[in-house]
């Protein structure tokens, strides 16, 4: 063996001790960098990280080697490339993706499994196409059942939305990826979005609107949060004091960047007092007027460089914000930690499919007509929505899928599979669209008939199958599940309510199997023996379908809002309110919002918040309180045992809520504060536990201006819907 001099040695372990010393100094921390590279950064360099550059994605600074920031859409998948200021898509071929199912459906899984696994599914696909930012998801509270993008949020309870939401946000995040939560806050129309003024009691927004926010924040950890289009109290939220300094930045600690709608800031002195971190898509014509580039323009750009070197204002907010959009940075572009990402894996196709058919909400199943039988040899499948596109369209969630099983191909291919045969008639034109933002369905559905010709048709064939399945809802198209506009009533379009009743009384062996993200009139109710709401279940939405149609998966889905009779049962829809709204607008109902709403007022909706049937049975015991009192700042277990009695394996969603016995304020009559999805085998008993905390009793008291208990007596509501209570445990609270 070679003999090296001892001195070769030492000097050999010195330079690697140094390498190693000068190694760990390179990695600084967080906090360190950002003040580090801020040092570094010229007044130019840090205005041009507070704007756009382009339509998606805002500068970085070359010379300091901080990449740009890339953004993309949207909550249900990865937007197309567009080109550098288009919204249409560029026309790339491999930029297709997986369509997962809208977060109406994912929130209707009551699971929050389905949403981890959702986050982590669509986080390797935002990380795959190297983006920084996915602009979603959306928690907005469903207000109303007219709401156009109800489809995109998690439906009308704060409790639901935020627990639905932390798991995906940790999903995505991951994959060092930032969530862009959105849209903070009272976005809850589309119409006049961006000139309606909300204004409510503070109690409604603490305890109704900001909730699932809050816990995206504190508990998500979201990196970013999208403020929105709509103004609050006479000032735009995305450069609104209360909202963004006082509440989100103040309040609850937020330590991401704020980014703005995309066209929602309108004033620079505002967006540089009032929190406003990364503007994006200002509706500038700065290119139409000769500038050499019209994201100059921008509020955040030439305007607030003037003030700063006029001396009109200081650069103390401006290295806020910076700072705010380096750490941003820092955690998703410069994130060395990242994972490499993929994109329309098996994996992906198959969360996309468990996802949507943990989502179908199984309404209502009279005379067992589901699943479906094996004597059934001849299906007939009526309607647009079992052939129709529901991945292009809508609005910005809009996608290019790489594929699209339609409703009629699940069934299709599934019935076949059972050796019965397949037919499909129209039954009624609704849209014949078929492209948006440059991506086309390839789906050509024009159709001359008369609706006489098509219902014709359609009684004509439904005589003679053992089976009918009806495949309507709403759709993409503006005044349905669309972007920019809201519905125009709760009624269904295209005439469906009659054909409906027409296939059911040439055949009372129909299905209605409803496609859309917002509940709709059912005057046909009492004749249809079943009824499904399959939501918009994305690239995997027909596959999905059949499997609970035929029983392969045993439907758990329960509804995320409470699906009334008529609109006029809606608290934002009573008398002398007015929608859609425009101007100032106050929102009476207050915190009575849903199945607060209903049961305050004893109205009995169609179908409860929480609702869903599963094709067994459970039965709950009775819940017992591990104490009879909690004490300020302590907790109590409420536990019930939960018995499936049917023949089949399945989950159901066990729901918590509580009741304030003695308040001596307004307070709904039940809130929901716990839920769990328990999966059991038939004859199984499992005992479902949940814990009660203090918070799970308070109300925001808005004079305090905080969180408050009171002491008397509570009580706990456990059963599979708001409608449905098998269980009730009382016990006292006491400080
Ligand atoms: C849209 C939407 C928002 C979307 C953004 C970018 O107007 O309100 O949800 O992420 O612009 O497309």
């Amino acid at each position: 063996m070679k003999h090296i001099p001892f001195l070769s040695l030492a000097l050999a372990a010195a330079v690697t001790f140094v390498a190693c010393v000068n190694s760990s100094q390179t990695t600084v921390s967080e906090e360190d960098w950002i003040e580090q590279t801020l040092a570094k950064m010229s007044v130019e360099q840090k205005v041009k990280m507070i704007h756009a550059q382009s339509k998606f994605s805002s500068a970085g600074v070359p010379e300091l080697g901080i990449p740009e920031l890339w953004c993309t859409d949207g909550p249900h998948g990865i937007r197309p490339e567009v080109l550098w200021d288009e919204w249409v898509q560029a026309g790339w071929t491999s930029d297709s993706c997986v369509a997962f199912p809208a977060l109406t459906c994912l929130a209707a899984t009551w699971n929050r499994e389905m949403s981890a696994l959702y986050g982590k599914s669509i986080g390797e696909e935002a990380r795959y196409r190297e983006k920084d930012v996915l602009l979603g998801p959306g928690v907005n509270i469903l207000r109303t059942p007219l709401g156009g993008r109800n489809f995109e949020y998690m439906g009308e309870d704060p409790y639901l939305a935020g627990e639905m939401a932390v798991p995906y946000i940790k999903g995505v995040q991951a994959n060092g990826v930032a969530t862009c939560v959105k849209h903070y806050c009272l976005n809850n129309e589309e119409t006049h979005r961006h000139t309606v003024d909300i204004d409510l009691d503070d109690r409604a927004l603490y305890e109704i609107y900001l909730p699932a926010f809050k816990k995206a924040v504190q508990e998500g950890g979201s990196w970013s949060i999208m403020s929105s289009y709509n103004l609050y109290r006479g000032q735009h939220v995305c450069h609104n004091k209360r909202l963004l300094v006082d509440i989100l930045k103040g309040e609850w600690g937020f330590d991401g960047a704020v980014i703005s709608d995309w066209g929602g800031v309108h004033d620079t002195d505002e967006a540089i007092q009032n929190g406003m971190d990364i503007e994006f898509g200002t509706w500038t014509d700065g290119l139409t007027m000769g500038k050499t580039n019209s994201y100059d323009s921008y509020y955040l750009a030439d305007p607030y460089l003037e003030k700063i070197r006029s001396g009109e204002v200081g650069t103390e907010e401006l290295d806020d914000k910076v700072r705010r959009v380096l750490r941003l940075i820092h955690r998703t572009a410069m994130n060395p930690a990242k994972p490499t990402g993929s994109m329309r894996s098996p994996e992906h196709y198959a969360a996309a499919r468990k996802i949507g058919g943990e989502g179908i909400v199984l309404l209502k199943n009279e005379g067992d007509l589901l699943p479906v039988k094996a004597d059934v040899k001849k299906i007939l499948v009526v309607g647009e929505n079992a052939v129709k596109s529901m991945i292009v369209g809508g609005g910005s969630s809009s996608l290019k899928a790489q594929h699209e099983i339609y409703p009629l191909t699940g069934i299709t291919e599934r019935a076949e599979a059972a050796g019965a045969t397949v037919k499909w008639v129209r039954g009624y034109v609704g849209s014949t669209q078929n492209s948006y933002n440059g991506v086309k369905s390839g789906q050509d559905l024009n159709d001359s008939r008369s609706t006489a010709e098509l219902v014709a048709e359609a009684i004509g064939e439904a005589e003679k199958a053992d089976l009918v399945l009806f495949v309507g809802g709403l759709n993409k198209s503006n005044h349905q599940d669309c972007e920019g506009t809201d519905r125009e009533g709760l009624e269904l379009p295209y005439g469906q309510d009659n054909l409906i009743e027409e296939l059911l009384g040439a055949n009372p062996n129909t299905a209605v199997i409803l496609i859309s993200g917002n509940p709709v009139a059912m005057p046909w109710i009492s004749d249809a023996p079943a009824v499904i709401e399959a939501w918009h279940g994305g690239s995997e939405a027909g596959h999905a379908l059949a499997d609970v149609l035929w029983g392969d998966v045993n439907p758990s889905g329960h509804l995320p809002f409470t699906w009334p009779a008529t609109l006029a049962d809606c608290p934002a829809h009573q008398d002398g309110m007015t929608f859609p709204n425009d101007g100032k607008t106050f929102y009476s109902e207050g915190i009575l919002v849903g199945y607060r709403w209903f049961d305050t007022k004893g109205i009995a909706p169609l179908f409860p918040f929480g609702h869903g049937l599963s094709y067994t049975t459970f039965a709950l015991g009775e819940a017992r309180t591990s104490a009879s009192a909690i004490r300020k700042g302590g907790s109590l277990k409420v536990s019930v045992p939960v018995t499936n009695t049917g023949d089949r394996a399945g989950a159901e969603v066990i729901q918590l809520y509580i009741s304030d016995d003695e308040a001596s304020v307004l307070r709904p009559e039940k809130e929901l504060k716990g839920f769990e999805k328990v999966c059991l085998q038939p004859g199984e008993t499992r005992t479902v536990t949940f814990d009660v905390k203090e918070e799970d009793l308070q109300f925001f008291d808005a004079d305090k201006h905080e969180w408050v208990a009171e002491p008397g007596t509570f009580t706990a509501r456990i059963g599979t819907s708001a409608g449905a209570i098998a269980t009730t445990a009382s016990f006292n609270y006491s400080r």
